[in-house]
């Protein structure tokens, strides 16, 4: 079966594309640097060709408001009018656990203005609500940083690996549509702040995390239990404690850290939370996963990836932090 992923280049497209191709299906990656761009159409209609399934994982390269508001709206009506021209029978979408229930999100608004196209358009679909991957927690921790401090409220927090993501996207993707959302998440649930004191310690990270009910969550306030999925959602394997153990998802410590030299230590890749730090080049390529990231330097310290067929997916500096040396 042709199954196309928009978004096949990403951290869960990547997955998502050797796990099909392992089962035999024709999966095809799209992505700006494929040659198909569905903010402005660019190659959607040819590559969608003889495709019966089209899996949806692409992200805003900026989560401000309004442009990732355009980035959802914009690409899911191309998408889907261009699946309804190729005849796609089925349209899977990746979205977020609770983001209905968090409007004061730009990004939920977007991601529930992308899931009410799609319900509304003519294509049969699923729609996959997952919780926030582990390979995220370092972005949420360097979001809720302020003075060197991570302030996280104290809320369910059930994260999962994004490789358990790609894994339940890929039977989704080829049994029918369900027309309806199902949820997905991690075996386990933690403290929203108890999880990231985890995730900041196995990095050899200096920060404090502190529980603070008052804190917010990428513009938004959280309840108890609006970021944790209902009873009947499909739990992956992978535990955090396991995940944080492997080797290419713990922090590899740079020559200046071992050393104890005081050169500015160059941030890990803030695109996937990888471990590929620069050596002589001043890009390097990300082990995980087939990306370029550009990285830091001293004349650019803000996050920006100054590939020519890439941008920044988070839009975000690097905080101050992890741009010290490690100690
Ligand atoms: N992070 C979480 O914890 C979490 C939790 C639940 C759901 N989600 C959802 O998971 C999805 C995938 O996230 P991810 O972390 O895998 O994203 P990612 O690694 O940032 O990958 C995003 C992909 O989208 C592609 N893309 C960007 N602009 C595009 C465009 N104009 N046309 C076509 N493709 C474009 C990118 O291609 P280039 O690299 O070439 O730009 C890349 O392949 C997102 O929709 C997100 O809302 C995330």
């Amino acid at each position: 079966m042709k199954i196309v992923v928009i978004g096949g280049t990403g951290l869960i497209g990547s997955k998502l594309i050797t796990k099909l191709n392992a089962l035999g299906h024709e999966a095809v990656a799209a992505a700006p640097n494929t040659g198909v761009n569905t903010l402005t159409g660019e190659g959607l209609t040819e590559v969608l060709k003889g495709a019966q399934v089209v899996v949806d994982v692409s992200n805003s390269p900026s989560f401000e408001d309004a442009a990732v508001m355009n980035f959802f709206q914009t690409s899911t009506r191309n998408l889907l009018s261009c699946e309804a021209a190729a005849g796609v029978g089925h349209h899977v979408a990746l979205s977020i656990v609770g983001s209905e229930g968090l409007p004061q999100s730009g990004y939920m608004r977007a991601k529930v203005a992308q899931e009410k196209l799609i319900k509304e358009g003519p294509i049969p679909y699923t729609i996959v609500h997952a919780t926030q991957f582990f390979e995220f927690t370092k972005r949420i921790a360097d979001e809720a940083t302020v003075e060197n401090i991570v302030r996280l409220p104290p809320v369910l927090f059930q994260p999962m690996a994004a490789d358990d993501v790609a894994s339940a996207l890929c039977k989704v993707a080829i049994t029918s549509p369900l027309n309806r959302a199902i949820e997905i998440a991690g075996p386990e649930a933690f403290r929203f702040d108890e999880l990231i004191r985890q995730r900041v310690s196995a990095d050899n990270d200096p920060r404090e995390v502190v529980a603070d009910p008052s804190a917010g969550y990428f513009g938004t306030q959280l309840t108890e239990r609006s970021i944790v999925p209902g009873d009947n959602a499909q739990l992956g394997t992978t535990r955090f404690e396991d995940w944080l153990r492997e080797p290419s998802n713990q922090v590899v410590p740079t020559s200046a850290a071992t050393s104890g030299s005081s050169t500015t230590a160059t941030p890990p890749c803030s695109r996937h939370s990888c471990t590929t730090r620069p050596r002589a080049a001043p890009r390097s390529r990300c082990r995980a996963y087939p990306c370029w990231t550009a990285l830091p330097t001293a004349a650019s310290p803000r996050c920006g990836c100054t590939s020519t067929s890439r941008r920044c997916s988070s839009g975000s500096a690097p905080s101050q932090l992890s741009l010290l040396p490690r100690k």
